[in-house]
C-alpha cells in the first residue's frame, strides 16, 4: 500500500483484510516489524488521539516517528499557492514537505478544511496540493473531507461489538457552538455504507451532507448490499437503530457564512443526544462519536457515560488499525 488517504480507494475485501491484520497484531504483537523505519507526522491542526496513537503504533512495531506542529517549535508553514509571504509563515509547504519527506519512510499529514469555499474543500485542495509534493507513502491524518483512520477504527469497533452487517446505522448531526468540518461525517457515512449497513443521515434542514458525498456513499452501499438515505425525523430514523453515530458539522447550505450558520444552529440546541433519544432504538443500540466531544452540548453526560457509549473503544481501536496500515505500508 502506497497511500492511505480515503477508504473509498479500497474495495470492501481490502478493508476486511486490513481489519484482519489489525486483529492479528492485537493478538500477536510484532515488536520488530518496522525496525529502522521512520514516520513523519505533520499536524497543521491540533490532535490528541491521532497524534498519540500513530506515535504509539510506530513504537509498538519497532519503528520511530517525529512530529512537526508548524508555528509551535517549527516554522509556520504557508499552504496557499502564489501568495506573497509577508505574514506569519516563514516557509512554504513546497519546500517544507520535500525536506520532511527526505528524513522519513512515510509521511502523515493533518490539514483540516478551510471552511470557506465548499467546492475547494470538496476537492481536497489543500491536502492534495501537499500530497503532490512527495512520492513517499502517505497517510491522511484528517483532511477537509476525510478521516480514513477514524473510519477504519470505527469499522473495527462495529465488528468487535458484533453489530450486524445489515444493521441500521444512524449518523446524526449534533449541536456545537461553531461550524465544524465535514471530514468525520463523510468518512463515517462511507464506512457504514461500504460495510453494507442500512444508513440514515439524520440532520436538520440546512445541514444535509453535500450531494457528491451522499452519492459516493450510495454507490458504495450498492456494491455492498447496504443502503443510504436522509431524514430530518429523529423518531423515525432511530426506530430500531443498532448504532447512533453522533457528529457536529457545518451548515452546508450556508457553507463559509459564519453568521448564517450561527442563525441556523441557534434554534437547534435540542440536538444534544440524551437517553430518551434511544426510546425506540434496538435495546443494544450503541452510541458512537469520534471524539473530542463537548459534554452537554453535543451529547449529554447521561448518554456519554451510559453503557451504550463506545467512544473509548473507538479511540482505543485507532492503535491496532493504524498498526495494520503502517505494517502494510512499510513492512518490506
Ligand atoms: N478522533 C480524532 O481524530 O481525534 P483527534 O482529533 O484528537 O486526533
Amino acid at each position: 500500500m502506497k497511500r492511505f488517504v480515503d477508504l473509498a480507494d479500497f474495495e470492501r475485501e481490502e478493508v476486511l483484510s486490513l481489519l484482519e491484520l489489525a486483529r492479528r497484531l492485537e493478538k500477536q504483537p510484532e515488536p520488530r516489524a518496522l525496525a529502522g523505519r521512520i514516520l513523519a507526522l505533520l499536524f497543521l491542526n491540533p490532535s490528541l488521539r491521532t497524534l498519540a496513537s500513530f506515535q504509539a503504533a510506530m513504537a509498538r512495531l519497532g519503528g520511530n516517528s517525529f512530529v512537526i506542529n508548524p508555528g509551535r517549535g517549527s516554522w509556520q508553514l504557508e499552504t496557499r499557492p502564489g501568495v506573497v509571504m509577508d505574514g506569519a509563515a516563514a516557509e512554504h509547504v513546497r519546500e517544507g514537505i520535500p525536506a520532511l519527506a527526505s528524513y522519513c519512510d512515510a509521511l502523515g499529514i493533518r490539514a483540516f478544511a478551510e471552511g470557506k469555499d465548499l467546492a475547494s474543500d470538496l476537492a481536497e485542495t489543500t491536502f492534495n496540493a501537499m500530497a503532490s509534493l512527495t512520492e513517499k507513502p502517505l497517510i491522511n491524518l484528517e483532511s477537509a473531507l476525510n478521516h480514513p483512520c477514524q473510519a477504519l477504527a470505527d469499522w473495527k469497533t462495529l465488528d468487535d461489538l458484533a453489530v450486524p452487517r445489515a444493521g441500521r446505522f444512524v449518523l446524526s448531526w449534533a449541536w456545537h457552538p461553531r461550524p465544524l468540518p465535514l471530514a468525520v461525517p463523510a468518512a463515517a457515512l462511507h464506512m457504514a455504507a461500504l460495510r453494507g449497513m442500512e444508513v440514515i443521515v439524520l440532520r436538520p434542514e440546512g445541514f444535509a451532507l453535500p450531494p457528491v458525498v451522499m452519492e459516493r456513499a450510495r454507490q458504495a452501499a450498492a456494491r455492498s448490499g447496504g443502503s443510504v438515505r436522509e431524514s430530518a425525523e429523529r423518531e423515525e430514523a432511530l426506530d430500531g437503530a443498532d448504532v447512533l453515530y453522533v457528529k457536529e458539522w457545518a451548515a452546508t447550505e450556508r457553507y463559509g457564512d459564519a453568521e448564517a450558520d450561527a442563525r441556523l444552529r441557534s434554534a437547534l440546541r435540542g440536538w444534544c443526544v440524551r437517553n430518551d433519544w434511544f426510546t425506540r432504538a434496538a435495546p443494544e443500540c450503541r452510541l458512537m462519536h469520534c471524539l473530542p466531544v463537548r459534554r452537554n452540548s453535543a451529547i449529554a453526560d447521561e448518554a456519554l457515560d451510559s453503557a451504550r457509549s463506545v467512544v473509548q473503544r473507538e479511540a482505543a481501536n485507532r492503535l491496532p488499525v493504524q498498526m495494520a496500515v503502517l505494517h502494510q505500508m512499510l513492512r518490506s
